[in-house]
């Protein structure tokens, strides 16, 4: 990210072999309505099943636990919260809006669901920002949803996530003499301060890093820049607050430190100057949003050309993990009474947020597969008669295969090697799963049989020969 990284590691866009048993063309019932699918169509029915749990929306549950912690820094009516908007969108919502190139890999269908080739599951709540803008019924807004990306198995990724998006606009219309600098200013002094320790060497704006958008002034950009800063601040000191309060309440010889943040330059393709914020948190550097001054072309289309201000988007899985303590991702997903149970009642108290108390730890199963990929179809040896070129190979299709196979019962799994066979050119390729249920111990026959069968569907759907 941001939120597992807007831009994401340069993708290799090579070939997805069709993620589910259903066939194409056809239809197929996401969340209660029917789509037409095509040749893009990818999302298998472990995510097709998934579109309806809302657990942004589930009351005590700790994802929306945390979502209310954030509104309330962005309380209403200056902000309105939207927390339904269907996850199934257009890719003119979800990337041309935003200004996506066409060749950005987040496109790709590697990293992203289809469910036909201009209809895709949402990998961000930014795909609402136009609608949000263009209806215009607050001058602020949040909007949290589910968001789904075909990404590595682990403790800290899972296909569906969940998002904020939070914006704050200023219409040069409605300020004295069309001057929104003075508008802004009188707002930041509104706000709160705070005693965290903020790093921030860099200027608002920088001719090359993070430039001032064409149409808007210097100072206009530092005022937004600057209530934006402050915004998230606040947001992040009441998240903080509640979560070291809970880890002292958890464990008396806690190690107190004071609150640390910082902001860095970053790149989006709909905001200019762009920000991430990174926390200091348990000794490590912790990414938790990005942000930016909204471009102008945004709001142009929206129909609302007269406005400027600010945007940011945050994951709510990373803060519930940090908030409660939540070791495992896969938790969130959990329907145990030993987990759930742990929550009743914040969702109307806050004040009695704890931290989650792991209710058993057991054993791991860990199963090694190694394949070769096979040589490209279309080129067994190059041109120039040297080694056979490999076929398209992307390892979020063996992580989605073991999910679909697995489900939750997977807890990570890890390339641990990785080599070319010096005479034929062909690659082979090693991972190491680890069978690990949350909620009870795996019998190694259970472990077996999954690993069988993710043998199988390795060899069947993506044409590697196992070793
Ligand atoms: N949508 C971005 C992501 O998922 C996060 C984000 C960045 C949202 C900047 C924003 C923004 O509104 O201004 O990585």
């Amino acid at each position: 990210m941001v939120l597992r990284g807007d831009l994401r590691a340069a993708a290799n866009a090579g070939i997805t072999r069709q993620a589910s048993a259903s066939a194409f063309p056809g239809k197929i019932t996401l969340g209660g309505k029917e789509y037409q699918k095509d040749n893009w169509f990818n999302v298998p029915d472990s995510i097709a099943n998934s579109l309806t749990r809302e657990l942004h929306n589930t009351p005590d549950h700790p994802i929306s636990i945390t979502r209310s912690i954030v509104e309330s820094k962005f309380p209403s009516p200056t902000f309105k919260h939207y927390n339904k908007f269907f996850p199934v969108v257009s890719t003119h919502e979800n990337f041309d809006s935003l200004g996506f190139p066409a060749d950005h890999p987040g496109r790709s269908k590697t990293d992203t669901y289809y469910v036909n080739e201009k209809t895709v599951l949402r990998t961000h709540t930014s795909a609402h920002e136009l609608a949000i803008f263009g209806a215009n019924e607050s001058v602020g807004y949040t909007c949290s949803a589910d968001v789904y990306r075909r990404d590595a198995i682990d403790k800290t990724h899972y296909p569906i996530f969940h998002q904020m998006e939070g914006a704050r606009m200023w219409d040069r219309r409605k300020a004295p003499g069309g001057n929104i600098v003075q508008a802004v200013w009188d707002d930041i002094s509104n706000l709160p301060t705070h005693d965290m320790i903020v790093e921030d060497p860099n200027p608002p704006t920088h001719p090359e890093r993070n430039p001032l958008q064409h149409g808007h002034s210097h100072d206009e950009a530092e005022a937004i820049a600057a209530h934006l800063k402050r915004s998230l601040e606040l947001m992040v000191v009441e998240i903080f607050s509640r979560a070291k309060t809970a880890a002292i309440a958890a464990d008396p010889n806690y190690h107190d430190e004071p609150l640390k943040v910082r902001w860095i330059e970053a790149y989006f393709p709909w905001t200019s100057p762009s920000w991430e914020l990174e926390i200091f948190w348990q000794g490590d550097w912790l990414e938790v949003l990005g942000c930016g001054v909204v471009k102008q072309e945004l709001l142009e289309n929206a129909g609302v050309p007269s406005q400027l201000g600010w945007a940011f988007g945050i994951g709510l899985e990373r803060i519930a993990m940090l908030l409660f303590e939540i070791p495992d991702i896969r938790l969130f997903w959990s329907q145990d009474a030993r987990f759930l149970d742990q929550f009743k009642g914040v969702s109307s108290d806050l004040t009695s947020l704890k931290r989650y108390v792991p209710f058993s730890k057991y054993p791991a199963c860990y199963k090694d597969v190694a394949f070769w990929l096979q040589p490209s179809s279309s080129s067994t040896t190059s041109a120039a008669g040297g080694l056979a070129p490999v076929q398209s190979f992307h390892e979020n299709d063996v992580m989605e295969i073991v999910r679909e196979i697995g489900g939750d019962v997977v807890e990570d799994v890890r390339k641990t090697d990785e080599f070319t066979h010096p005479k034929t050119g062909r690659k082979s390729l090693c991972y190491r799963i680890n069978y690990r249920s949350l909620e009870r111990t795996l019998t190694n026959e259970e472990a077996n049989e999954f690993h069988e069968q993710v043998r199988a569907a390795l060899a069947r759907r993506l044409g590697v020969v196992l070793r």
